[in-house]
């Protein structure tokens, strides 16, 4: 979504904030702009469009040393040259740039209107700029503070003032925020990743934080001007982690990632002697856990068919009801919840606000909370009660893969965490962590196979409509497979439960029709096949990902991808690369722009 970056120091400043900005481009974005604040006069340049059109507006040559960035995903006006961030106030010295939604703006916007205020923009972040503005009288910090008082909403910002050189002012209530600490210099940003070139050194700004920045000191205090004392922290990434190293796309590189993102993601967390599982995050509350009456996993996009999975998992091995909801429905449809509930929050960026609401949802409501999260620090993480991270390494492709293989890892540990202090022995958890720490090995296997997949994607991507069917376990990869391809090649895909295709959908099959089917081996085996021969007698081509040694499978199907043999509880880790890989050429084939699809945006601060 929006990407903020920040500068205050000795070095110029724009060539920091326009890497930052590059380094935040996966998230999304219609249009650019940065303010400079240049020999005591604050210089706006901003543009609808790529980064590329901004930076031919700018002159490198110049020297300041303060200035904040911004890429914009339009939510309060088109996406234009006047709507792009930084807005000014009406003098003009006063540059703000935000992430979020003012939710209050349109009486804000009257109110100033009755002031005089002319606007120029139809944002809700020219509201904050006018007001800001208003407010100032020589002290940007307690500007921003009048300000924010009377705004509701969610917002991550920052502001720099022209009489004001060496200072960013930033605030956030709902949207992430950090700060990097350099020597003599200290940066801002939404992202770690938009900073990780300069430091590693950072602070997270809580909700309802504000931090008033110069080259020398962070000073960070509430709303209502109470110091506030954070630790520093280390971000674990490195930059080799967000750069292509020799991939085409970051898509690309995140598949093959992920036999390294779960190994790292498996360490030291399976003991194959005992059994047992060690998850230091859930050491505090293991006894509360055991004790859920009921479990619900929430989450949005691909981290809901990861929690799919993981409900899957959860009724098998802890014998717990569980449910998985959408985090959007979550939220508002009352849900009855008590102490005895346990609310898992999975989530990649531990920033999207559906999430994040669900989560402040069942903590009123008295349910414990966890996050399943892989951005160390991030909302999600602060904000559940306990959690695991995935430790897969930052995900910067829009189209989630290795996170989903993280998700679908740390789901399984914590299956079997929560089973063996209830009803399984340690033998079958032994037999379940020996398959477990196969998977990475297994993933490489498949890896070697990419042209195959390749060449499904070369034979059926100019089909415009594809099915996706699974059952049992990989009902949940069937739904990741038609989002994967439906994301980044703009294909329309469906994912099903395959029984369900008699019930409507079957009436979509022609001749020729693309019919992904999971059929790994495992219970649901035979019914599977007979799903496949009812796609034949209607002329679908069928792919199937099949278990390898399955050589039935051959005489029905047009095309076969294998994948190893696991425990069926584990084949959605495995069976889910072939179709990452499928929607990856198909996406390359059809001339799509794989990491940054249209009107996608990699992590969702809005609703
Ligand atoms: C967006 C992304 C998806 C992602 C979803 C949830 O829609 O495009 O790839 O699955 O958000 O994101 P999260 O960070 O919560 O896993």
């Amino acid at each position: 979504m929006c990407g903020i970056i920040g500068y205050v120091g000795s070095r110029p400043a724009l060539p920091i904030l326009i890497e930052g900005l590059r380094r935040l481009e996966y998230r999304g974005y219609d249009s650019a702009g940065v303010a400079l604040i240049d020999h005591g006069q604050l210089k706006v340049t901003k543009s609808a469009g790529r980064l590329s059109v901004l930076e031919q507006m700018l002159d490198f040559e110049a020297d300041p040393t303060t200035g904040i960035g911004h890429t914009r995903w339009a939510t309060h006006g088109a996406p234009t040259d006047v709507n792009a961030h930084p807005q000014q106030d009406a003098s003009g010295n006063i540059a703000v740039i935000h992430n979020g939604i003012i939710e209050n703006d349109r009486a804000l916007r009257t109110y100033l209107e009755r002031q005089g205020v002319v606007f120029r923009s139809e944002t809700d972040t020219e509201v904050l700029a006018q007001l800001i503005g208003r407010f100032y009288e020589g002290n940007l910090e307690q500007a921003v503070r009048q300000a924010l008082h009377d705004v509701s909403g969610a917002y991550a910002i920052a502001v720099v003032c022209s009489q004001e050189p060496n200072v960013i002012v930033a605030a956030r209530k709902g949207s992430p925020l950090l700060i990097g600490i350099g020597k003599g210099e200290n940066l801002l940003a939404s992202d770690a990743a938009a900073i990780l070139a300069h430091t590693t050194q950072v602070v997270y700004l809580g909700d309802g934080e504000m931090a008033h920045i110069t080259p020398q000191h962070v000073r960070m205090t509430t709303l209502d001007a109470i110091p506030v004392t954070k630790n520093v922290e280390e971000i674990e990434w490195s930059l080799s982690e967000i750069e292509l190293a020799g991939y085409e796309h970051f898509m690309l590189k995140e598949i093959h990632e992920q036999p390294a993102s779960l190994e790292t993601c498996l360490r030291g967390r399976i003991d194959l002697r005992e059994g047992a599982v060690h998850l230091g995050g859930l050491r505090d509350c293991t006894r509360e856990l055991t004790r859920a009456k009921r479990i619900i996993l929430t989450a949005c996009g691909t981290a809901w068919h990861a929690a799919l999975v993981g409900k899957y998992m959860f009724e098998e091995l802890i014998r717990t009801p569980t449910e998985t909801e959408y985090a959007s429905e979550f939220r508002y449809r009352n849900p009855v919840i008590d102490d005895g509930t346990l609310v898992i929050a999975v989530s990649q960026s531990g920033e999207t606000a559906d999430t994040l609401a669900a989560l402040a949802e069942a903590k009123q409501r008295g349910a414990l909370t966890l996050g399943v999260v892989n951005v160390v620090g991030s909302s999600i993480a602060r904000e559940t009660d306990a959690g695991v991270y995935l430790h897969v390494g930052p995900e910067i492709g829009v189209a989630s893969t290795k996170a989903f293989t993280g998700q679908v890892a740390v789901l399984a540990l914590m299956a079997c965490y929560l089973g063996r202090r209830k009803h399984l022995s340690p033998a079958a958890c032994t037999q379940f962590l020996t398959a477990l720490n196969q998977i990475p090995d297994q993933i490489r296997q498949i890896l070697q196979h990419e042209e195959e997949a390749r060449a499904v994607a070369e034979r059926y991507c100019e089909k415009e409509n594809w099915l996706y069917l699974g059952r049992g376990y990989n009902y949940p990869v069937a739904l990741e497979g038609a989002l994967k391809l439906k994301e980044i090649s703009y294909i329309h895909a469906e994912g099903l439960p395959a029984a369900e295709m008699k019930h409507g959908p079957i009436a979509l099959i022609n001749e020729g029709m693309p019919v992904v089917v999971v059929a790994t081996a495992g219970t649901q085996y035979e019914k599977i096949i007979s799903n496949i021969q009812q796609v034949k007698a209607r002329g679908g081509s069928v792919i199937a990902v099949a278990t390898e040694g399955d050589r039935e499978i051959k005489r029905l199907a047009e095309h076969v991808l294998y994948v190893p043999d696991t425990l069926e509880p584990l084949q959605p880790l495995l069976a889910v690369i072939p179709l990452q890989l499928i929607a990856y050429h198909a996406a390359v084939l059809r001339g799509c722009n794989v990491d940054k699809p249209r009107n996608l945006a990699k992590s969702v601060t809005v609703e």
